[in-house]
Formats: structure tokens, sequence, C-alpha cells
């Protein structure tokens, strides 16, 4: 049996219930993709329904504004995801006639869709042989071919890349890909992987010469630079000051506490009311600090500190900032740990 048979043989049998598995909609195994970047299987099962229920079709989140597709990220974290995934189903419309294509090239040029995400929703949805390399398939296929290359390097990726082409299956190369990745969610698992379990085990050849614990190779990460932050929770009249993060970067367009970066030898408080004034025209006096949280991205650690402050005097606010009663904290997508904050906010005015 070739190694693609052996796989989909044991999917058959052991394949995951999930549900983006109930059918093959394009637009359907585009968002499950989408949210499964980054996010464990558990996480995504939830967002995904309640995506699915407010936006059954391509065309209901194409017609949708930006600021409720947020909200239905809210929590999933990386939103520039649903940005992207939005802008994606948008040029669906305009561009395809509101069919995703199928095509893994032509899928690739969609906002937010990289090599892996472009392989799967080709393969899955449309049954297109084209590859879908996540970190699971780097590692099985390092082990499987005993390969030794750092597998964050495009060499070593570009040869599993080949091996991958030898070995799909041309008849059901979305369960092929499916497969490899219930496998390595469920047996040939980072560390201590189930080879006894494994349908592939007699292929293998870091089982054979008993390496498979070496493998993958991989250099380390670097760790996420530490940015301390601190942020002004300011109630006038009912209303709570938010403001809205910038078009671009991290958390772009997401709502905020007015928030400044505390640097070496700045005084947290005075930074923050020089801030007030500068970007909103509002004089204010900082109080203590009621909230302290931390918050992990990819690359960067917010240590952020929120501080009560009281009004004293100031201008009408312009767009990007407004003012918003404790009822009404639900209604913005927030930026990461802004959504702790107004959850505490909201319950204390209860
Ligand atoms: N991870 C990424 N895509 C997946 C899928 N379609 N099924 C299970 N896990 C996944």
């Amino acid at each position: 049996m070739t190694l693609a048979t052996k796989l989909l043989d044991w999917y058959d049998k052991n394949g995951r219930d999930l549900p983006w598995r109930k059918d093959k909609d394009a637009y359907k195994i585009w968002v499950s993709e989408i949210m499964l970047q980054q996010t464990r299987v558990e996480a995504v099962k939830d967002y995904y329904s309640r995506w699915l229920d407010r936006f059954p079709t391509l065309a209901a989140l194409a017609q949708a504004s930006e600021q409720e597709v947020l909200n239905y990220w809210q929590g999933l974290g990386y939103y520039s995801r649903a940005r992207n995934l939005l802008a994606g189903v948008r040029e669906v419309c305009s561009e395809y006639g509101g069919k995703v294509p199928d095509n893994p090239a032509t899928i690739r040029r969609l906002p937010g869709v990289g090599e892996y995400t472009a392989g799967a929703i080709a393969s899955i949805a449309y049954n297109q042989v084209a590859p879908a390399i996540d970190g699971n398939v780097l590692r099985i296929f390092s082990r499987l071919f005993c390969l030794d290359g750092d597998i964050t390097k495009s060499a070593t990726k570009r040869e599993i890349d080949r091996l991958i082409r030898q070995n799909i299956s041309d008849q059901y190369p979305g369960d092929f890909n499916q497969a490899l990745m219930d496998l390595g969610a469920m047996i040939c698992i980072p560390r201590r992987p189930r080879c006894q379990l494994c349908p592939l085990i007699n292929l293998c050849e870091a089982y054979a010469r008993e390496v498979q614990d070496m493998l993958p190779v991989r250099a380390p990460k670097k760790a996420p630079q530490l940015v301390v932050l601190a942020a002004g929770v300011m109630l006038r009249n009912g209303k709570y000051l938010v403001q809205q993060r910038p078009e671009t970067g991290l958390l772009a367009g997401m709502w905020e506490f007015p928030t400044i970066e505390v640097i070496e030898g700045d005084v947290a408080a005075e930074r923050l009311k020089a801030a007030f004034w500068n970007e909103l025209r509002q004089s204010v006096s900082i109080k203590e600090e009621i909230f302290h949280c931390h918050h992990t991205f990819s690359h960067r650690k917010w240590d952020i500190s929120f501080y009560q402050c009281e009004w004293l005097a100031g201008d009408a606010l312009k767009d990007k900032a407004c003012w918003l009663s404790s009822s009404e904290l639900r209604s913005v997508p927030w930026a990461g740990p802004n959504h702790k904050v107004a959850l505490w906010l909201e319950q204390k005015a209860m």
C-alpha cells in the first residue's frame, strides 16, 4: 500500500468529526481555515458556528460592516484575519462573480490567504491536487523522511513540498491533507509521538532510526518583546472615553482606552496626562491603578496598567474617539486586554 492509501484508510476510520467537514462549500472552508490559523480547533468550533449563523453565505458576509465582523471575531485574536477575510469575500464578489476561485494560485492572491490556506481551500473544497503545508505537516514529513534541516528555512520547506507532491493522493487530495492535519494533531504530535498507533509506522524513517523525538529541527523562536503600556479609564457623566487604534499596524482599527507606551525613565501618569491633552484635548487628573494585565502576541508582550482618570476640562471629541455608556461597552471590537477591562467595568455597573 502507498503512503496515501494507508493514510486515507486511517482517516476514514479515525478522522475527526469537525463542524467544517460537513460540507464542501468553499466559503465555509475558507472561514474555517482562516479561523484555524494560529488557533486551536477546540477554540474555533463555537466561533465557527456563530459566524455561520450570522454570515451563512459569502454574499451575507460581503454586505456586513467591518465593525460587526470584528465583533464576531472578538476573542479569537489576530484581527487582521477578519479584516482580510471580509476584504477577500468582497473581492470574490467584485472579481469572480461571487464564487471562490478553484485554482490554488488564484485563491492565493486573495487578501489574508497564504500558501497553506490556498492549498487547503483548493484541495478540500474543489479536490485540487495542492499541498497544504503547516507546522503539523512539516513535522510529519521531517519524521517520515528523517529530514534534519531546520523547518523554518525555505530550503527545508521546498524539500517537503516536493515530497508531498510525490505522495499526495490524486483522487482525494482534500482528504489526504486533512488526514495529515489529524495525524499531526492526534498521533504524530510534537512530543512523545504515538508511533504504535500510526498508520505510517512502517514507512517512517525516523521511527526506524529511533530519532522521532529529535525531529523536527527548528531554530528557537525569539522571545516576544516586552512593551509596557499605561491606559486611562475616564468616566464622565456615566460614559467612558474610548479611542480607535490607527488603521494599520497591530490591532488596527480596534478600540481601546487611551493608551501610551511607557519608556524607561517615564513617569506613566505624567505621560498619560500629557497624551490625553495632546491627542484628545482633554485635561485629566490621573488617579490610582485599577486594573493590570498581560497580553502576549506572537512577537510582543504587553504589560498594561489601567489608571482611573478624573475629567477636569476638555473640547468635544473628534472622530476615532467617543464616549460609551457601560451598556455600550460591548458594541465595539476591543483591542486585546481592553476587552477584559470593558467586561469588568460593565459588570461593576450592574
Ligand atoms: N487546522 C487547519 N485546518 C484544519 C482543518 N481543516 N481541520 C482540522 N484542523 C485544521
